[in-house]
């Protein structure tokens, strides 16, 4: 079983550059920044299909980065008309062989990490740190769904039976899987999704989002130079409309998609519509993630942690820390230490090592934070309100963190994506309502618990229905393999990505019972 490269922060790798050798890593970046990350062109390959050409701004400074073909929606049921076409030739390749080249891909991407980092921080304006992770986080799914078709694919299960009779199950692939992505892991989620679909002998057609389809198609390059199949993976550029089509194809037999809990309605609406077999529908969605602070916790710790969660990756993680709620007794002081660390935080170019917030993706995104920040300075109490420095490129997409004092929780309705904590109190003895206003969000992604008491910390864990709960610590960054992630209720369907039952789901089990 290989460990995930996540663990592993100072590996060696491949081209001689420390995996942690940060200062390395940014002459790299930048250096290949300079060749221009620029040029790239992200198509679907398949003649015939030429999509509509748009052009890739880089949320750093705007300038022109690549351009996307974009499908229409006649050009995505076409795509899918072609890929039915290869569904038993993808089967027939051996498990063993799709493990492998899985593998080759995790390491061809740890070759490529100079123009797969520039890449990240200039299209998903991604820190070097944040790019790291990420790049990790890709290599650790290819390598661990290589390891789940050899543990599931390779061999059939033999199940018990009377003298006489033989049990087999085995994992057939589905046919076509579609894969629909979103912006905020733009290469790890992206691969991830379409590795297990891979794996499990899937026909793919991967659809990134329409803000990242640069680093799709990368990933995509190196996934074929790998040893997959032009006709069996394809990259699909497109927006909204691209994605409904590809799901509203009768031969579209399982859809895998992340992004929003509007969007995961709408294609199980355009799945549940169509005149076809029932697919299943794979949704990794939305959360507003909540953190729990009694006065037993440790204030630094509290601090550290709550601003990693709530501001790292400039509070674009679906897992990031949307309402920290605080014990009464200790909330002044810790407030005053988490505005202050907040306070330390650098916003700037991402590929300046010094960055700890980069840009949000794009302008809707921005709008949307400034009139949440507008609300809440009406509403609410903004207790921090970080500034923009003035020397950035005008034409990025700025917002500096902010802190808001809520009265009641219910205060924030929706998902804020970006870099705004909300801050509660609760008095003691009100530890069951804070859970309870927690479970009526309807999400259920990420959960952190600070405390010394291992009473409340068994008592909240069995009681909250989210999918990842952590203790003591930040609340993102899940590891492949080591911490499986995913959501339940309004955040998602299960199974967890990089676990034990994730590549499961993109297969069919078929049962074989003969009479010998
Ligand atoms: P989004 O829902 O707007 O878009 C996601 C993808 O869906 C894009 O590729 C988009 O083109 C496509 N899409 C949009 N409408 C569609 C339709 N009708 N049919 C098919 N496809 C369609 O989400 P986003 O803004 O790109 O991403 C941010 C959201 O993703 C946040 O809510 C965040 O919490 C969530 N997210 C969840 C996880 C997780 O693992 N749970 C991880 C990352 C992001
Ligand atoms: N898997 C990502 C995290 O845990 C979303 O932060």
């Amino acid at each position: 079983v290989s460990q995930p490269a996540a663990l592993f922060p100072g590996r060696s790798n491949s081209a001689g550059v420390e995996f942690g050798d940060r200062k390395a890593l940014a002459a790299l970046l930048s250096a290949r920044d300079r060749g221009g990350v620029g040029g790239i062109e992200a198509r679907c390959a398949l003649s015939g299909i030429t999509g509509r050409r748009e052009v890739v701004r880089s949320p750093v400074d705007g300038a022109e980065i690549g351009a996307a073909h974009v499908l229409s929606a006649e050009e995505a049921r076409q795509l899918v008309d072609e890929a039915r076409r290869h569904v038993a030739r993808a089967e027939r390749i051996p498990a063993r062989d799709r493990a492998s080249a899985l593998r080759c891909a995790a390491d061809e991407m740890e070759r490529r990490r100079g123009p797969l980092l520039a890449l990240l921080a200039r299209e998903g304006g991604k820190t070097l740190d944040d790019a790291l992770a990420e790049l990790r986080e890709a290599v650790d799914f290819c390598r661990f769904y290589a390891g789940e078709a050899e543990r599931l694919f390779a061999v059939p299960q033999v199940l018990p039976g009377p003298t006489g009779e033989d049990n087999r199950l085995v994992y057939r692939s589905r046919g076509v899987a579609v894969a629909i992505s979103p912006w905020n892991f733009p290469l790890a989620i992206f691969t991830g999704q379409v590795a297990a679909a891979l794996a499990a002998g899937n026909v793919v057609i991967a659809k990134p989002a329409e803000q990242t389809p640069l680093i799709a198609a990368e990933a995509i390059d190196i996934l074929h130079s790998a040893g997959f199949p032009k006709e069996i993976l394809y990259l699909a550029p497109g927006d909204g409309a691209t994605g409904a089509a590809l799901v509203s194809h009768p031969a579209t037999a399982l859809v895998a998609f992340t992004g929003s809990t509007e969007t995961a309605f709408a294609i199980n609406r355009a799945l549940a519509a169509r005149n076809a077999p029932i697919a299943p529908l794979i949704a990794e969605t939305g959360g507003i993630n909540a953190m729990i602070v009694d006065a037993t916790a440790l204030p630094e710790q509290v601090a550290d942690d709550a601003v990693a969660s709530a501001f790292r990756s400039a509070g674009q993680r679906c897992s990031a820390l949307r309402l920290l709620f605080v014990q009464d007794d200790v909330a002044d002081a810790m407030t005053r230490m988490i505005a202050g660390a907040a306070r330390e935080l650098t916003i700037g170019d991402p590929a300046d090592p010094a960055t700890d917030i980069g840009p949000v993706i794009d302008d809707g995104q921005l709008r949307m934070l400034k009139e949440h920040a507008e609300r809440m300075a009406r509403e609410q109490k903004v207790v921090y309100a970080g500034s923009v420095p003035g020397n950035l490129p005008g034409a990025g997409h700025w917002f500096a963190p902010h802190i808001v004092a809520l009265d009641k929780p219910q205060a924030l309705d929706k998902e804020v994506f970006g870099p705004i904590l909300h801050i509660v109190r609760w008095k003691a003895g009100e530890l069951d309502k804070v859970c309870e206003a927690i479970e009526a969000t309807g999400y259920g992604l990420t959960l952190g618990i600070h405390s010394r008491i291992d009473e409340t910390i068994r008592v909240v864990s069995e009681r909250m229905t989210t999918g990842n709960i952590y203790v003591n610590r930040n609340i993102i960054g899940a590891v492949v393999g080591s911490q499986p992630f995913g959501g339940s209720g309004l955040s998602g369907t299960g199974p967890k990505a990089g676990g034990p039952n994730y590549l499961a789901r993109f297969a069919r089990e078929q049962v074989v019972s003969v009479n010998t």
